[in-house]
């Protein structure tokens, strides 16, 4: 029997809103500490440079770049596959539409073409039908296709069948391919494939440091050589290449790729655990695909409460999700979440669930 943490309110928040809140692990903290520093942006860091190549051999691209954040990764991504008044295929869930679109229209000068994907998976037709529409000279020339491995509504893992095939078709309609892969590892992990499997159709990718794998900050892009070297000089444009001590984080970084892999395939275990467990809660609905990877989805019964209010229930008893839609909560499973927190986490689900329908219960109906 699990001892109940919802007796013990100051425990330690059990927080599920996102793995962006992960901090360094103790070997991260040591090797950063002992970090043997050059100056990062005259090319002259030993461990910058290591990370990069490193990267670069793991998802099977010439070339990798440290950039920032992931956020600025893809907008160089984006700056260095397009000319200004360009479009952009993307789904409209995607995190480059709804959070970074500032970038792409103010700073890259694009118009973003949003199709329904299907938990994030926009289908080789319809990428065919936004492409082409530019041939009725009413559109601008397409020349980027986004996509995003998992998606960030779902947490639904794309595998290399899709990723090849609606590549294809872009490559033939004379657009290149962008994968947004925060959390692309957690992807892999879950289909039980290689990164550089996963990314052989695309041209370029961003993969996140500062997701699942821990690392303080940053995001890796990879690509052809060629590409890799223009998005340098995007990177400078932006104003950010002087991260002079940007060591540090590569430091981080490399034992994140050493040691942390396997944590992520925890982390998918974890979230089928606790998805598994909330089926069992009368009053919330569970959403997951087929390839869940680190994220449970979940509708409250809107009937009985609300997305805020489930949340606000929930933190009450010290667990914390995110309200990532209308009527939807996320969840998203990280190295600071073990197997008693998710039973904890189901636990509380299951008693703020319960305290709604006793106080419905409570109220009047109405008309009588
Ligand atoms: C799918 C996806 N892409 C990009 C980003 C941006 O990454 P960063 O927070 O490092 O800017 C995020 C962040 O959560 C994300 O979920």
């Amino acid at each position: 029997m699990v001892p109940s943490r919802l007796d013990s309110p100051q425990a330690r928040p059990i927080d599920l809103r996102s793995d962006a809140i992960t901090t360094p692990t103790d070997s991260m903290w040591e090797a950063m500490r002992a970090a043997d520093l050059g100056w990062a942006s005259a090319g002259q860091d030993t461990l910058l440079v290591e990370l990069e190549e490193t990267v670069a051999k793991l998802a099977g691209k010439e070339k990798a770049l440290y950039v920032l954040t992931g956020g600025m990764a893809n907008l160089v991504a984006l700056m260095t596959h397009t000319r200004r008044g360009d479009q952009v295929v993307l789904d409209s869930r995607s995190h480059i539409l709804w959070c970074e679109e500032w970038g792409l229209s103010y700073i890259c000068g694009l118009t973003a073409r949003s199709v329904d994907g299907v938990r994030g998976q926009i289908s080789p037709d319809a990428v065919v039908d936004a492409i082409n529409d530019s041939l009725y000279r009413h559109r601008p020339r397409t020349s980027l296709l986004c996509l995003e491995n998992p998606d960030n509504t779902f947490g639904e893992a794309a595998d290399v069948g899709y990723v090849a095939s609606v590549s294809n078709v872009a490559h033939e309609l004379g657009a290149s391919v962008h994968l947004d892969g925060a959390r692309v590892l957690n992807a892999c992990a879950a289909l039980d494939v290689e990164l550089h499997d996963m990314l052989a159709p695309v041209d370029s990718a961003m993969i996140s440091l500062n997701k699942g794998l821990s690392a303080p900050g940053g995001a890796i892009l990879v690509g052809t050589a060629e590409f890799i070297s223009e998005a340098r000089m995007n990177v400078r444009r932006l104003g950010g290449s002087s991260f002079h001590q940007c060591g540090i984080h590569a430091a981080a970084a490399l034992v994140a790729f050493r040691e942390m892999l396997p944590q992520l395939a925890e982390d998918n275990r974890r979230a089928a655990a606790l998805a598994e467990a909330l089926r069992h809660v009368t009053g919330v609905t569970v959403d997951q695909g087929r390839a869940p990877t680190n994220m449970v989805i979940v509708a409250p019964d809107p009937g009985l409460m609300s997305a805020r209010g489930f949340v606000d229930g929930l933190e009450t008893h010290g667990v914390l999700g995110y309200i990532s839609g209308e009527n939807t909560v996320r969840f998203v499973t990280h190295r600071h979440i073990g197997d008693d927190d998710i039973a904890h986490a189901a636990e509380a689900a299951a008693a703020v669930a319960e305290s709604f329908a006793a106080s419905n219960a409570k109220q009047p109906a109405i008309g009588t």
